[in-house]
């Protein structure tokens, strides 16, 4: 199933990239179809620089209007599409670099979105925090209180 207005938000997935992280996002997508979930391909999908920026609010907009659940971003290092990310209401952003962080950020911080360094993660590693990403729940309990101060949660989990 990859057709998004046939899947449910829960079992759609948004992601988007700037020109450095056009090859991961390709490998990213075929795993999440593999996986079953519908895929929101936002861009950019060639090697033409653009601003991080705005592929971090084209997919911020997908979430906060309840089209996806979840998102995935990627630059060159993670860095600059996470802080774009964090900026939208709603968007709980993590960059990673391994699998134990983003088992943490679902567990802890119930991340919508996992951000990702195309020049800095190797794309094997890259594919296992993804499949963490998106079969990780998030605890509750004693985290409620500070991720309710996060802002507001607009994504289903
Ligand atoms: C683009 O060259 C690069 O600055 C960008 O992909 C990202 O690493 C920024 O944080």
């Amino acid at each position: 199933m990859s057709d998004p207005a046939l899947q449910s938000p829960e079992m759609t997935v948004a992601i988007a990239c700037d020109h450095a992280g056009v090859g991961l996002k390709a490998a990213l997508r075929q795993d999440l179809i593999a996986h079953g979930y519908a895929v929101l391909d936002l861009g950019t999908d060639g090697p033409e620089s653009v601003d991080y920026p705005d592929f971090a609010a084209a997919l911020a907009r997908e979430i906060e209007a309840g089209r996806a659940g979840r998102g995935v971003l990627i630059c060159g290092t993670g860095i600059g599409i996470s802080i774009a990310a964090n900026r939208h209401p709603g968007i709980r952003a993590a960059l990673v670099h391994d699998v134990e962080t983003t088992k943490l950020c679902r567990q802890h911080n119930d991340a919508n979105v996992l951000a990702l360094g195309a020049r800095v993660t190797p794309e094997a590693v890259a594919r296992d925090c993804l499949a963490v990403f998106l079969t990780t729940p998030y605890e509750g309990g004693r985290h409620e209180n500070r991720v309710a101060k996060l802002g507001p949660r607009l994504s289903p989990n």
